[in-house]
């Protein structure tokens, strides 16, 4: 499936519900989604909202799709949610509609986004602002480009990192380091946002696409199922006691074994005990097997 058009149809026929602020290209097992408002740096507006939770409905059922990249068009990642479109004319409207928005919002950032089916990487090409940090760390992995620029900006026009910002940063960064640009809006780069841990690397711009593609090819041969499985025992057990901890993942260990359809730890366990066919410190055991 390649969805960058958005008038082409869904296999059904139907329109799709997405296009004017988000784009999606399907290559080789890699869905390429771009937030898509680049004259207004990306910005997080209803239409981006919606847009991005269809994309996530769309992209889980999709057997083409193995991995997520999220980027953003032209020259920013996304300024952080738009200030006219999500909070000015929102805040003057009706309550519930105020709150089917943020719910929307809260879904596709990351309450969708932590435990979603399928491996995510931001790809974080230009500005990323405020509410753009919830997308970021709400992405299993994420890459910056070295000249990429970062800013929790909320301190400069006077409110404090909401959303979940603030929750996102400290989930990732280390005390000092989140207080330090939560309260003074300083800006920082690709290069900082690796030191800072909240991507896994930085590279130069020309090498973004590549990196990106590479790490996410790296994903696709993994079993499926069990890096699903991988990502959301990591959340779970970050807030729970060790014994709690030991019981959930020995529990989800054995449900994943159990469930996995394509059973890897006996292939895996086959591969390298029989066969001797692979070694499993240095890569994949074989999946076309
Ligand atoms: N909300 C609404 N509109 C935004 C926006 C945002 N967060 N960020 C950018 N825009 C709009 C601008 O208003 C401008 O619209 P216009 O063409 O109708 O005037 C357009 O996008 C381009 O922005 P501009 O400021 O001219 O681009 P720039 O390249 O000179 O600067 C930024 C880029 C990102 C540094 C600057 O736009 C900015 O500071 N944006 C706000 C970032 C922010 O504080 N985000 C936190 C939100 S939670």
């Amino acid at each position: 499936m390649t969805a960058s058009n958005p008038s082409s149809p869904t296999r059904d026929g139907a329109e799709k519900p997405w296009g004017e602020f988000v784009t999606v290209t399907v290559e080789d097992g890699i869905a390429w989604i771009a937030l898509n408002r680049p004259d207004k740096r990306n910005a997080i507006n209803p239409g981006i909202v919606y847009e991005m939770n269809a994309v996530l409905d769309a992209m889980e059922e999709d057997d083409d799709v193995r991995v997520l990249v999220i980027t953003g068009a032209g020259d920013a990642f996304s300024a952080g949610q738009d200030l006219k479109e999500y909070f000015r004319i929102p805040d003057a409207g009706p309550a519930l509609d105020r709150e089917r928005l943020y719910r929307a919002n809260a879904a596709w950032q990351w309450r969708r986004m932590m435990h979603y089916p399928k491996p995510t990487i931001a790809m974080v090409n230009g500005w990323c602002f405020g509410g753009a940090f919830q997308v970021l760390i709400g992405c299993d992995l994420a890459i910056a480009a070295d000249e990429a620029t970062f800013g929790l900006s909320e301190i400069n026009w006077g409110i404090i990192p909401a959303g979940i910002v603030t929750k996102s940063v400290a989930e990732v960064m280390s005390q000092r380091d989140a207080l330090y640009y939560i309260m003074t809006g300083e800006n920082f780069d690709g290069k900082r946002a690796h030191e800072l841990g909240l991507v896994n690397f930085s590279v130069p711009r020309s090498e973004l696409h590549a990196r990106t593609k590479k790490l996410a090819d790296t994903l696709k041969e993994k079993n499926p199922f069990v890096l699903r499985a991988a990502k959301s025992a990591y959340h779970h057990v970050k807030s729970m006691s060790w014994d709690s901890a030991l019981e959930y993942l020995m529990a989800k260990s054995d449900q994943t074994k159990f469930r996995d359809p394509e059973q890897g730890d006996q292939q895996g366990m086959k591969q390298f005990l029989d066969e001797k066919a692979f070694k499993p410190g240095l890569q994949s055991y074989d999946r076309n097997r």
